[in-house]
């Protein structure tokens, strides 16, 4: 991938699609071949390194969302600086910007259980963004919500990785969906090649 990239994969349920984000996220172990991102390479790296990496270059969204229940919507957009060793108040203030970016600013205060699903992939999103990840990790990130607010939110995934620069791997069933990429990939038989 190239920096700024945003890359959508598909392929048929069952063809590895997920188990690539997880080697990508070094998650899983590759049985063969090596994974390296921006030049950092994924196998020399120990549980400990592997986590701190993970938190700093990577961010994530779900099909379903995984926005934390008991956590305000200001502070799931906060963890992943809070993770990163920056201090609350610093945190709190990035996540408003970052929320305000994805048009929730207004919620910050809310619980997750108010929120609606296209509001919560929002959130998601602005979650995945607020540290300035390399890379954004994105598995069916459309896949639970009506077209209405899967097109909104798909475009705003795209507007803020590329306004921060970042790249983006998106796994996607939805032709639809795949549009916003600048390449498509398929995934078939363990092989990635252009759609
Ligand atoms: N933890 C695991 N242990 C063993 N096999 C697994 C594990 N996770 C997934 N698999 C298998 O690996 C294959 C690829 O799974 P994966 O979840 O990556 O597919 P996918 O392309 O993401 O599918 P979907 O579109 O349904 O999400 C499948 O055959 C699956 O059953
Ligand atoms: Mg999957």
């Amino acid at each position: 991938m190239k920096a700024g990239e945003f890359v959508a994969v598909m392929g048929e349920s069952g063809t590895g699609k997920s188990t690539l984000l997880n080697l990508i996220a070094g998650l899983e172990t590759p049985d063969a071949g090596a994974i390296a991102l921006a030049g950092q390479a994924l196998g020399g790296l120990d549980d400990r390194a592997l986590t701190l990496w993970r938190r700093h270059a990577l961010g994530f969204v779900f099909q379903s969302f995984h926005i934390l229940p008991h956590l305000s919507v200001g502070d799931n957009v906060a963890l992943p600086l809070r993770l990163n060793g920056h201090r609350a108040p610093a945190a709190a203030k990035a996540a408003s910007a970052m929320l305000e970016r994805v048009g929730l600013a207004a919620r910050a205060a809310s619980m997750p259980s108010e929120l609606s699903g296209g509001e919560m992939q929002r959130v998601a999103i602005a979650r995945a963004l607020v540290h300035q990840p390399l890379l954004v990790l994105a598995d069916e990130p459309t896949g639970n919500l009506d077209p209405d607010n899967a097109a909104r939110v798909l475009a705003l995934l795209a507007k803020q990785v590329r306004e921060q620069g970042a790249m983006c791997l998106m796994v996607t069933h939805s032709h639809q969906a795949a549009l916003v990429a600048d390449r498509v990939l398929r995934l078939a038989d363990g092989c990635l090649i252009a759609a």
